[in-house]
């Protein structure tokens, strides 16, 4: 922890509800982000959602909208999980750092910066927050900056994608690419394999809420 930041822990809630997290959320600042972010973008859902599904950190549209995956990728998102059968408003999405980081690129356009190490622990408090409010079933990382934050280093996005992984943090823990990985896939034909990879890898997830 940084000189100067107040962890986000002494923050929570005694009584976490998601209300109570997202309202005390909005005062962070436990890393310098909450500097560069419009807004703390916390997680979207129901407390009962039986899925999770985690990304990295907002982009540049979720910082204005102060909500998770409402941009690009998160079109991508959307319409995977339809494909899938998975109906997006019954899973509970955030991210595991909750301000956008970014740096001025050409003209107006802010550009997305990877978060630290040491920032991802900083925010870690919210995202353990939200899992145990929410307690889902099935627990999918979007890319590498999730699954090694919540599953480790071992893990790697292209070797254990589309199956369930051994962990505490719930009773079904998967992995699959983060869906901006698609966007910035310039070929038509490998773009269009790699979605139909993701919607496949949730297809999976799926079949497991549906009790197949
Ligand atoms: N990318 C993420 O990881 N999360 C978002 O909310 C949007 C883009
Ligand atoms: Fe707090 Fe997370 Fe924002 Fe850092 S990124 S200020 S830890 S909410």
């Amino acid at each position: 922890m940084r000189e100067g930041y107040q962890p986000a822990d002494e923050l929570i809630p005694e009584k976490p509800s998601l209300k109570r997290l997202r309202e005390a959320a909005a005062s962070c600042h436990a890393c310098p982000l909450w500097r560069t972010g419009t807004q703390t973008v916390f997680g979207k859902g129901s407390p009962r959602a039986r899925l999770m599904l985690v990304g990295e950190q907002p982009g540049d549209r979720e910082d204005r909208a102060g909500e998770p995956f409402v941009g690009p990728a998160g079109e991508v998102l959307s319409k995977a999980l339809e494909e899938a059968g998975i109906d997006r408003s019954e899973a509970y999405v955030t991210n595991v750092v909750k301000h956008f980081k970014w740096t001025q690129g050409r003209g107006k356009r802010r550009l997305h910066q990877r978060p630290n190490t040491e920032e991802i622990g900083a925010c870690r408090p919210w995202l353990d927050a939200e899992l145990d409010v929410v307690h889902p079933e099935i627990l999918v990382c979007l890319g590498a900056t999730a699954a090694k934050a919540l599953l480790g280093s071992k893990v790697r996005v292209t070797k254990d994608r589309g199956r369930f992984l051994e962990s505490d943090i719930a009773p079904a823990v998967s992995v699959t690419v983060h869906p901006s990985s698609i966007l910035r896939i310039d070929e038509d034909d490998e773009r269009r394999a790699a979605r139909e990879e993701l919607v496949a890898d949730l297809a999976k997830i799926a079949d497991r809420l549906n009790g197949r």
